[in-house]
């Protein structure tokens, strides 16, 4: 099969209808995207794995199945072991090697991007002029997007060998142009 944004996009949206999961891969795509194309790599992959990593919670919400189920059905789809193995990767109670740098991106953006989304969600003008500085400060307060892991946010700066300034700065400059289809205010708006 050949690997597609079109065909993962298909895969995904058959099996998620929550539009908070949709924007949620939608955001990690485009954090992936960033840094497949800041390193050269293949896009286009690189934004299937991201559109697929959580596309089984709706199915499986728990960690005693996620991701871990969705992966015969993966295979089933005939989705390559190159994407089914990048998708595993991504959880933490696997404990699998994020040995390329596919991995290493999809684990990076996948905390941070829900968190950046929710730092735009109680700003006027979204993430338009969020800062890391703000970004940080708000990963300082537990109680401000309480389900987000700050040790994997900081974890996937350092997997990257980013500061977190950096890597904020990358995952914010990335969501900015799909801001709307996140339902983030911007400027035009
Ligand atoms: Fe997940
Ligand atoms: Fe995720």
């Amino acid at each position: 099969m050949e690997v597609t944004r079109e065909r993962a996009w298909d895969t995904l949206t058959r099996y998620t209808k929550s539009q908070a999961l949709l924007r949620h891969a939608l955001a990690v795509e485009a954090g992936v995207r960033f840094y497949a194309r800041e390193l050269g790599e293949d896009e286009e992959l690189w934004a299937a794995v991201a559109l697929l990593h959580d596309f089984d919670y709706e199915l499986h919400p728990s960690l005693d199945e996620h991701p871990q189920d969705g992966a015969p059905i993966l295979r089933e789809e005939g989705w390559p072991e190159e994407v089914v193995e990048a998708v595993l990767s991504h959880a933490e109670h696997l404990g699998l090697p994020r040995d390329t740098p596919l991995k290493r991106a999809l684990f990076a953006c996948d905390e941070l991007a829900g968190f950046v989304h929710a730092c735009g969600l109680v700003r006027p003008d979204g993430i338009e002029t969020l800062e890391p500085r703000s970004v940080k400060k708000k990963l300082k307060q537990p109680s401000f997007a309480a389900g987000v892991h700050r040790d994997e946010v900081y974890a996937g700066a350092e997997l990257l060998g980013l500061e977190l300034d950096d890597h904020i700065r990358n995952v914010v400059t990335a969501l900015r142009p799909i801001a709307g289809e996140l339902g983030l205010r911007t400027a035009a708006a």
